[in-house]
């Protein structure tokens, strides 16, 4: 199949794209490199552009006779989005929508939409179903669902065939170590984490220590990326499948990634520990706004509609594989860099 990955140079679509293409599927990475890498894919399928570019995109899906996209790019900074909303709204919702008006122009109409478990705000039951209440609490959240409601609207209306995938927290590194996670500036809990183990930092803050969770520490689920990476071939499958595009109910096509078990902050910090082999100072600082104290996913529906599996079902083995990453790249891409005309 040949599938356009926007937002492909990132850290779970350069994944998914290496995932796609060792599978057989022929890729093309549609990217702005405002924060993927230009490194983490390969030179001949890639095309620098904006989403908001209508005349680009139309040229890529057109010209490459695309036949479904998964969508990665927009951003995905929680705190970045509170402080400015306008970028979450002008990338991720009308970025969105510049894609799917040039998808539509072409008549591409299979896409698989990189969703978050932001769209569930501070659920009160855990796990998290896909039938609980979709309350944001911050702009990135409301970014998510307000495309997810827009892809319902064009599978209505125009016979779009979706799955919006909702990832708790992406974690981990392919396991050969050669593609990882690698954001400037860094926020996330487990490479911020391995920077201390790598001598990069003094100490991990740990963000509160007064949540109600057995140890006072946020909970949250960590996801393998490239387990993400399978559910999008599984969902692409699905909806290219002949005949089933229409069958297929919306709501169906909402589904949740998680390995189904929460760990504290100080429990990835212990595996971090065990896994590296270094002492890794922590010290507690105030709560960050806006965490909820604990996100862990029921993903039953996934793995029952996509016969999805995550294989990485430890913690210990997704921080393995972003050890391996972190040590052997202590720079991230920047030390693979490569002069190259955009
Ligand atoms: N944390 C620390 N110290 C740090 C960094 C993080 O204690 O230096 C804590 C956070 O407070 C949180 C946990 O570690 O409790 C995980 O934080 P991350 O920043 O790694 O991930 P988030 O759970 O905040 O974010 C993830 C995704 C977002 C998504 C969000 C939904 O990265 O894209 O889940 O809640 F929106």
């Amino acid at each position: 199949m040949k599938v356009l990955v926007t937002g492909g140079a990132g850290y779970v679509g350069s994944h998914t794209v290496r995932w796609l293409s060792q599978r057989g599927d022929r890729v093309w990475i549609y990217d702005d490199l405002s924060r993927g890498h230009r490194e983490a894919v390969p030179a001949d399928q890639f095309i620098k552009g904006d989403l908001l570019d209508a005349n680009k995109l139309e040229a890529a899906l057109f010209e490459n006779g695309i036949e479904a996209v998964v969508h990665f790019a927009g951003a995905s900074l929680v705190g970045e989005s509170v402080e400015r909303p306008d970028i979450y709204y002008r990338n991720n919702v009308a970025g969105s929508l510049s894609l799917l008006e040039a998808m539509r122009a072409v008549g591409v109409t299979r896409i698989v939409f990189s969703s978050t478990t932001a769209v569930y705000g501070t659920p009160e039951m855990m796990p998290i179903t896909e039938s609980l209440p979709l309350a944001p609490i911050n702009p990135y959240g409301f970014s998510k669902r307000c495309v997810e409601q827009i892809l319902a609207d064009y599978q209505s209306a125009y016979g779009f065939s979706f799955a919006a995938l909702r990832y708790f927290n992406a974690a981990g590194a392919s396991p050969d170590g050669d593609l990882g996670e690698d954001h400037t500036p860094e926020s996330h809990l487990i490479p911020i984490v391995l920077q201390v183990a790598l001598g990069q930092r003094e100490q991990i803050v740990i963000f509160g220590d007064d949540y109600q969770t057995p140890d006072g520490t946020c909970i949250r689920d960590y996801v393998h990326v490239d387990d993400l990476a399978a559910a999008h071939q599984a969902a692409l499958s699905i909806l290219c499948s002949p005949g089933d595009s229409q069958a297929v109910a919306p709501q169906k096509l909402f589904m949740n990634l998680g390995i189904g078990r929460g760990y504290s902050v100080r429990e990835v910090i212990d595996v971090c520990r065990a896994v590296t082999g270094h002492e890794i100072p922590a010290v507690v600082g105030p709560r960050r706004p806006g965490d909820p104290p604990e996100l862990v996913a029921n993903s039953s529906l996934a793995q029952r509609e996509l016969n999805w599996q995550p294989k990485y079902t430890s913690l210990e083995s997704i921080v393995e594989t972003a050890w391996r990453w972190h040590s052997q790249h202590p720079n991230g891409f920047a030390e693979d860099k490569v002069s190259v005309e955009s």
